[in-house]
């Protein structure tokens, strides 16, 4: 349809001169078909990215020595339900699951993340401890917690925070890298430097808060 608008619009200039009425329809119909064309790809595009699913935060992976941090500082244990919110390429999941003995569960909207996360927990044969979920993460049900790990922007934790206070067990940890949770006091924040990595070489920073009982919650 694209080529069909531009060769009407290639002929309407070479009428022009000599059949003004002509071209000027000819425009039209090319104008129409373009028109139709941009509508016809909107549509598509609309119909890959199903309502709901906006995607809250890029892929940026946790340096490897952070995660392993981050899962020491929430004290997960082996049997509890860790959740990764944007769960990446899986490696916090994996950790959790394989060094932690955690039962873990990350929730991914990128399908190439799921997919290649998935082989890597098939790989390394922890599919009894360890899944991705293709699911927006403000979706999941967190009633049965433990430990939430998070690498996302304050706008998502902002909309994420009324979600987990109304749903997280008291006791349960969240563990938020390089942003903290607007309004919550972190029970610890921990600093930790990257610098042998030629690519991302700065400052790491940790927050951990612990849901308090009902009575006390902030
Ligand atoms: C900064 S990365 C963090 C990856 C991993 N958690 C880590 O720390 O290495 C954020 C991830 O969140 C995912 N994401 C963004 N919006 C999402 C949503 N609404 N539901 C689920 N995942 C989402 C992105 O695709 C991306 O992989």
């Amino acid at each position: 349809m694209l080529i069909v608008g531009f060769r009407c619009f290639a002929i309407s200039e070479r009428v022009s001169a000599a059949s003004q009425p002509r071209a000027l329809y000819c425009r039209v119909v090319a104008l129409v078909r373009l028109l139709g064309l941009v509508a016809g790809l909107g549509a598509v595009l609309l119909a890959q990215a199903p309502p709901g699913r906006g995607n809250v935060a890029p892929f940026y992976p946790t340096p490897m020595q952070v995660a392993v941090k981050m899962l020491q500082e929430a004290e997960i244990k082996a049997g509890e339900l860790h959740y990764d919110l944007g769960s990446g390429d899986g490696r916090l999941v994996i950790l959790a699951a394989r060094n932690f003995g955690a039962k873990s569960v990350g929730f991914e909207i990128d399908s190439e993340l799921i997919n290649s996360s998935r082989r890597q927990l098939e790989k390394l044969e922890l599919g009894e401890l360890a899944e991705i979920r293709e699911q927006d993460l403000f979706t999941a049900d967190f009633s049965d917690v433990d430990v939430v790990t998070v690498y996302l922007l304050p706008r998502a934790l902002a909309r994420l925070k009324p979600i987990l206070e109304t749903s997280l067990k008291a006791g349960a940890r969240i563990i938020s890298h390089d942003f903290p949770v607007d309004g919550w006091d972190p029970e610890k924040t921990v600093t930790l430097d990257n610098y042998d990595d030629p690519v991302d070489n700065w400052l790491h920073t940790i927050y951990v808060y612990r849901r308090p009982a009902a009575d006390t919650a902030q």
